[in-house]
This record gives structure tokens, C-alpha cells and sequence, in this order.
């Protein structure tokens, strides 16, 4: 396994549509494995291949707290295929769009389609913070971004933050320790 680089936004290929997968064998699976790495390292809760470059529709995903054993989903060509309850807002983050924070509203419950780490179909209803996650990691094989959501103005604020201090970082190189203590989940 391998820790992958995380593009950050305004990286064009966060724009692309992703591809679907013919196959679930071997090399995938090192694919997801390096995702959850890469994932678990950041931290973040959710991760879509797009995320690390790779076009194909492939999401990987733990909710499990600090506190629980690790428990790693994983989600190869998945779709929606019914969605139900109101619109719920949720305060959302993004690995690729980081220490940016904002609210958006998905509905309450999805009923997804998709295959396992072993190529099996999986058919259930996501809700909560489930819900949540795996619409916004769906969003990302349509090269879309929780940012999207957003007013144009504060799409384009968070764009610059992000690269302003990407650029700091690459200038400063800080040593490599507490991050931040925000709590947050990014997705
Ligand atoms: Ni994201």
C-alpha cells in the first residue's frame, strides 16, 4: 500500500467525469487499498479515486469514531437509485478542498447500487452521515465539488484560500506536525 498525493482544487482533473469500472480484480483492489491509506492519513472519512488522479468510479469511505475499530466500505460503480426525505443540510468538507468548510442540503436517505471490495452487488439505504458522504463522493465522479453548491462567490473565495495557502506551504515547507486541531471531517 502507498499514500497517494491528494489534488486540491483548481486542479482540472477534480473537473473530469469518471469512468466506470469493468472489472473488480486484483489491481483495483491495490487501488482501494492505497485509498484508504492515503485517506487514513489525511484524515479524512471519504475518498474518490478522482481524488488521487484516477478517472474510474471508485469511492472508499470510513465512518467508524477515533474511538471504534477501523471499519473501511468500499464502493466500485455505485449509484442511486432512490432518494427520499427532505433536504438536510450538513456543515461539509473536502480533502480536496481543505480547511474549507460549508453547509450544504442533500436528501435525508439514498438507496444505492453498487459493488464491494470483492466485485459483489450490494443493494441499501444510506442515512445520517452516510447519506451525507456517499452523495458528496458521488458528486466527485461527476466532477463536481461540494464547493459547487455554492454561491459563486464563495466558491471562488474558497479556490483562492486553498491555493493561497498551497502556496505558503510550498514557500514555507513547515515541519510536518498538528495539522490543525479542527475536528472536522473532511470528505
Ligand atoms: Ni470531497
Amino acid at each position: 500500500m502507498a499514500i497517494r498525493d491528494i489534488l486540491t482544487v483548481p486542479h482540472p482533473i477534480l473537473k473530469k467525469v469518471s469512468e466506470p469500472v469493468d472489472t473488480v480484480d486484483d489491481e483495483l483492489r491495490a487501488l482501494m487499498d492505497d485509498m484508504l491509506e492515503t485517506m487514513y492519513a489525511a484524515p479524512g472519512i471519504g475518498l474518490a479515486a478522482i481524488q488521487v488522479g484516477v478517472p474510474k468510479r471508485v469511492i472508499v469511505m470510513d465512518l467508524a469514531d477515533k474511538d471504534e475499530e477501523p471499519a473501511p466500505r468500499y464502493f466500485v460503480n455505485p449509484e442511486i437509485i432512490e432518494r427520499e426525505g427532505d433536504l438536510v443540510p450538513y456543515e461539509e468538507g473536502c480533502l480536496s478542498v481543505p480547511d474549507i468548510y460549508d453547509e450544504v442540503e442533500r436528501p435525508a436517505r439514498v438507496r444505492l447500487r453498487y459493488l464491494d471490495y470483492f466485485g459483489r452487488e450490494v443493494e441499501e439505504w444510506a442515512e445520517g452521515l452516510y447519506a451525507v458522504c456517499i452523495q458528496h463522493e458521488m458528486d466527485h465522479l461527476e466532477g463536481v465539488l461540494f464547493i459547487d453548491h455554492l454561491s459563486r462567490l464563495k466558491r471562488e473565495r474558497a479556490v483562492k484560500k486553498v491555493q493561497k495557502s498551497a502556496q505558503a506551504k510550498a514557500e514555507t515547507r513547515p515541519a510536518k506536525s498538528g495539522k490543525d486541531d479542527d475536528s472536522r471531517a473532511a470528505i
